[in-house]
This record gives C-alpha cells, structure tokens and sequence, in this order.
C-alpha cells in the first residue's frame, strides 16, 4: 500500500530549481532513503512533504489524501526531524518534549509517560532536567529522534539522523529505526551516509539537482550500475595511457576517478590477466552507492 505519493513535485527559490518535477512512491512500512550531495533537494522536498513548505507546483497524497487539505490529520501521523536542531534552548529536556506533545493535543499524563519512554530509548534518561545548552552535539541529535516519536508516528521523516552522532550514537539510533520499523512504521531517510542507506534503507533514490537519478533496493542499484566489486588501479602520469588503452582494449568498464581509474563489472581473473606488474598498486573492494553517484555524474557524494 502506498503511504506517499508525489506527483510533478517541484520547488524553486527564485530561478533555482531545488526539486524539480519528482514523482515519488513510498511504500506503507519500508524505509526509503533519498540520498545525494550537499544542496540536491533532499531537505527541501521533505520540507514539503512534512507539510513544512509549500510546493510550487505538483502535489503530495499521503494515505490516499491530499496533504495541502488535510495538513492537520497528516501531520498528527508524521514523526518530524528535522536536519538542523530546534530545540527550544530555555527549557529543559523534559519540558521540550513535553511542549512538543502539547502540538498532538497529548494529555499530560500520557505525555509524561511517552517522555520518559522516549528518552531511555535514546539514553537520555538521566539528562531530563538538564538544559538543551547542557547537552553535547550527540545528545541534541539523540534527542531530536526521540522528540519526533512522542506523537506515535505512523511515518517517520528524518533529515540526516545520525549527522555528528559518535559510532556508539550511530549504532543506537540504526537499531531503533530498525526496531520501528519491524514494528511497521514507516520511514522517509535523508542521509549521506552510505553505510547508514546501505543498512538501513529497503530503497534508496540518489537525487542530484533536483531530480532523481536512480531508484531501488540498495544492492540492486550497485549490481545494476557497477556490479559487486570494484578494483581500483593507481597510475601515475607516465602509465595512465596505456593503462587506460590496455583496459580499453579488453572492453572492460572503468572510470577515471582522481589519479586513480576505477573498473567495474569485472571478474577476479579477467582482472589479474593484464595487470600482473603492477598488482601492489590494485586496491580490490566492494562497491557502494558512492560508486553509483560517480559514474552517473561524474563527482563525488560527499565533498
Ligand atoms: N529557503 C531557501 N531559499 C533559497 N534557496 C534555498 C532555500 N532552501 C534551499 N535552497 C536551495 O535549494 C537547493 C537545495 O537545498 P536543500 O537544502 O534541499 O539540499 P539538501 O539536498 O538537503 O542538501 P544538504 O545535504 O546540504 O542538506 C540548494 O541550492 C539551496 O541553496
Ligand atoms: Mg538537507
């Protein structure tokens, strides 16, 4: 069952195109991460589809209802965090969440229990009645999740989780994301974190100005595009042409990626035949979503 659906989603700012015309689906249950670098749209779409901003053009159903008329029955199911922290910086932990239950209409005693719910899922218990300003980086994060729970979402929208979180902190927060979502609620992922789409994401679509440029299962994405494995080969100057000829000739799919050149769907053997020479400078490694962003736009994820 379809839980979102967008259709000729765009926003602009001016004459930047920051969503440009996305039809999107996601699926009742399923964690759906939309990856891609700095400024291609991912906070701005989620913005809209959170009822946060408005679109421009297109529209968002969510459960089969139009978001701009009933915005309110929407957001009383949507779990929001946001990728910037606003936390309210005079009250305490508690009294934030507490403030924030307020919004939903919670009663107090109900309210008080979620609370306290929420913070021991995300190891903040004994931090209640500090002030956000006595908190770390880390623990705003944590509490921000925690704070995007208190109203029992049936979906979860959340822009870049785990950004500044310690390993520790990250592994927490991967494990109840997927704690929330085997217990069915589901999930909208802003992330560059590979890794975290990887583990975490049923299907991902990698957005690049404004647009989507693939979409699907994490692993079906990397077989399609680069296969499982990727060898990298450093060169230096004076070999990066018959190097680049050699791997040419043997009609095999590479990419030159700095000073390195980068093949993909390539078996083990077919690999080591040509290059026995210089095999202390062949890296062998499994790709990732990383690789797919290359190849389609010829730059990195992450900058
Ligand atoms: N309120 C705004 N006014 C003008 N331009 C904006 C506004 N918000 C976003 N933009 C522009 O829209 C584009 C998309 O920004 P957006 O924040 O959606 O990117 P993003 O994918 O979330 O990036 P990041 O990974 O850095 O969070 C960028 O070029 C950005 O400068
Ligand atoms: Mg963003």
């Amino acid at each position: 069952m379809l839980i979102i659906k967008t259709r000729n989603l765009t926003k602009k700012f001016k004459d930047l195109l920051a969503v440009d015309d996305i039809n999107l689906e996601v699926e009742k249950g399923e964690c759906f991460g939309l990856l891609g670098p700095n400024g291609a749209g991912k906070t701005s779409l989620i913005r809209m589809i959170t009822a946060v901003s408005p679109p421009t053009r297109g529209d968002i159903q969510v459960l089969g209802n139009d978001l701009k008329a009933h915005s309110r029955q929407v957001k009383a199911i949507l779990g929001v965090v946001p990728q910037l922290d606003n936390l309210d910086p005079d009250l305490t932990v508690l009294q934030n969440l507490m403030t924030f239950a307020r919004y939903f209409d919670i009663p107090k005693n109900e309210a008080h229990r979620r609370s306290t719910e929420v913070l021991s899922l995300f190891e903040l218990g004994n931090k209640r009645n500090s002030h956000i300003r006595e908190l770390s980086g880390g623990m705003k994060r944590r509490l921000l999740i925690a704070r995007g729970l208190i109203n029992l979402p049936q979906i979860l929208v959340l822009d870049e989780p785990t950004i500044g979180l310690d390993p520790q902190g990250k592994y927490l927060v991967w494990d109840k994301l997927a704690e929330l979502k085997s217990q069915g609620v589901t999930q909208l992922l802003c992330t560059q974190n590979m890794e975290e789409a990887t583990v975490l994401c049923d299907r991902v679509a990698i957005m690049h100005q404004g647009k989507i440029l693939c979409l699907g299962p994490p692993q079906s994405l990397i077989s399609q595009y680069v296969g499982s494995e990727v060898w990298e080969i450093e060169v230096d100057a004076g070999e990066r042409d018959k190097t680049v000829k050699d791997l040419r000739s043997r009609g095999l799919d590479f990419e030159e990626v700095g000073g390195k050149i980068h093949v993909f769907h390539v078996e083990a053997d077919e690999m080591t035949r040509g290059l026995v020479n210089f095999a202390e400078r062949v890296r062998r490694r499994p790709a990732t979503l990383e690789d797919i962003f290359f190849r389609l736009t010829g730059r990195s994820l992450v900058e």
